[in-house]
């Protein structure tokens, strides 16, 4: 059923917006479950009658969005499918018969590290196998071919050319022949595909096991780290049904600034300016949003507007944060092992880092119990410190802490003494939102103005309004200021720290 599932979703629409009529037509030509061989008149029938009505909700009901990409991977040309199926039907030969020389001995003095080493013998079988199986190959292919089974002998095999691109920041395997990455903030589906399950396993463990993290039956989910710092996540069946699943969220060495960000249209630079000027004052800041909306990216902005002369200490479940400070202690926390024990989570981390004389407390990301220690942290004079949350607004922010807090074991906090502690704690939220065009906005600084019985009072200072789409997709929207002057700027200007007149006016 999954495979049935998979090709109709990959079905091209290569003219969508074509008459109802043709579109009917292509329907029964791609659609395997309303064209029943046997009797062809019956696609005809369908196409010559549909009312308006019918082929719209039709449109609507199978309406499949696939972004093409017509852009290599790295240096490696798109090949077609017919090209695909060729590399496909070499490779693992040719690989094999390079293993098979080395390991009788007809590779002396060769390093079969060495990329360069290797080479003239990966050449050399590749022209045996294409011989053996009378296929020519095209100079393009023969390229392909060589570099690919180099991949495989000394990288990551079918993964190495996305991870080498620079442009694309997500590679995942969804299963052996659905390997998508995002470029630009979309995403597109490759011609590249393992050879078969097994071959996705054999990666997955070049992966993990030099990090003692083998995936296997037992422990079938697994994060790790490449060398490069990329994050991957694998899950392997049974979880994983269509087989194992690998997403690798690469590591860019030059993290984005907060240039960056402005020329991005992420935010503005009067909100930027604001942002640095509270981070400047020790206000209390939690950035949120969805998953992959930038808010390891923004968090990573913020810390590098604090003074260079302050201590940080960062506690983080896998290290992602740069930054500039000489005097900056990084903690990572710990899985439990196989016997699921010894695990050393964030919230220990957090209780450490108070007596580590501390500055600020950065907390990559608050899930859990941790949560609790934070906002304790910002209330008992750790001013300044800042963590990301995941929520889908400024108001989901704090009922998530809330919920946080409250789940933590061994205290009941009564709901009105959660929220008095978090009004008193957290000055600002940052929310970010990846749109549907992929771009990443900062789409509201909202502080946190107090409590009201027992609701914490949140007023939005900028805010982005989203206008509409445009013909590519493309989001059209504006970032504007509320108007509203904040709280924070007295305690701004309480630390003697000058912002420029304007930055609450609209316009
Ligand atoms: N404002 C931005 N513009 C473009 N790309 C961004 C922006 N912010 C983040 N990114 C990219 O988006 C990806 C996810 O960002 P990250 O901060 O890790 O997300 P999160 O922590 O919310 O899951 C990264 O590849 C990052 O480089
Ligand atoms: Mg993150």
């Amino acid at each position: 059923m999954s495979q049935r599932g998979e090709e109709d979703m990959f079905i091209r629409r290569t003219q969508p917006q074509q008459p109802p009529s043709q579109q009917a037509v292509k329907d029964e030509k791609t659609d395997k479950k309303e064209s029943p061989p046997a009797v062809p008149s019956d696609g005809k029938e369908q196409a010559a009658q549909p009312s308006s009505e019918g082929s719209f909700l039709k449109r609507i009901l199978r309406e499949e969005f696939q972004w093409e990409d017509d852009r290599p991977i790295g240096d490696r040309p798109k090949l077609s499918r017919e090209e695909r199926a060729l590399i496909l039907k070499l490779r693992g030969k040719v690989h094999s018969r390079v293993i098979a020389d080395f390991e009788r001995g007809f590779a002396r003095g060769i390093d079969m590290r060495n990329t360069e080493q290797v080479r003239p013998l990966v050449e050399r079988v590749c022209t045996e196998i294409s011989e053996q199986e009378a296929v020519a190959l095209t100079a393009k292919l023969r390229q392909v071919l060589i570099q690919e089974v180099l991949d495989e002998i000394n990288g990551f095999g079918p993964l190495e050319a996305f991870l080498s691109d620079p442009t694309i920041t997500e590679v995942m395997v969804n299963s052996k022949d659905r390997i998508f990455y995002e470029r630009g903030g979309r995403i597109y589906l490759s011609d590249q595909q393992f050879d078969s399950d097994e071959h996705i396993l054999k990666i997955i463990d070049r992966i993990m096991s030099p990090l003692g993290r083998p995936v296997n039956e037992r422990t079938p989910l697994q994060d790790g780290r490449l060398p490069d710092g990329s994050r991957v996540n694998v899950i392997i069946p049974p979880l994983a049904l269509k087989g194992p699943s690998i997403t690798v969220r690469k590591f860019f060495r030059r993290k984005l600034t907060i240039e960056d960000l402005i020329r991005f249209g992420s935010l503005t630079e009067k909100m930027a300016i604001f942002l640095w000027a509270a981070v400047r004052a020790r206000l209390n800041i939690l950035v949120s949003g969805g998953t992959g909306s930038g808010k390891t990216v923004m968090l990573n902005v913020l810390s590098n507007f604090i003074p260079p002369w302050e201590r940080l200490v960062t506690c983080e479940d896998a290290a992602e944060l740069q930054l500039y400070h000489e005097n900056w202690v990084a903690l990572e926390s710990r899985p439990p092992n196989i016997e699921g024990e010894g695990a050393i989570p964030i919230r220990e981390l957090v209780r450490n880092a108070l007596r580590m004389r501390p500055d600020r407390i950065i907390i990559g990301e608050c899930r859990g119990p941790e949560a609790l220690d934070m906002i304790q942290a910002m209330n008992t004079g750790h001013d300044g410190s800042m963590s990301t949350l995941h929520s889908n607004s400024p108001r989901d922010t704090i009922y998530r802490l809330e919920t946080m807090m409250m789940m933590v074991p061994g205290m009941q906090l009564p709901q009105q003494a959660i929220a008095r502690q978090i009004a008193s704690a957290v000055d600002l939220i940052v929310h970010l939102s990846r749109l549907s065009d992929g771009s990443r906005k900062t789409v509201s600084i909202t502080e946190v103005q107090g409590l009201e019985k027992e609701v914490v009072l949140l007023q939005e200072i900028y805010a982005f309004e989203q206008k509409g789409l445009d013909s590519q997709g493309k989001v059209i929207g504006r970032h504007v200021c509320t108007g509203f002057r904040p709280h924070a700027a007295d305690k701004i200007k309480e630390q003697g720290i000058e912002i420029p007149e304007d930055l609450f006016v609209p316009g």
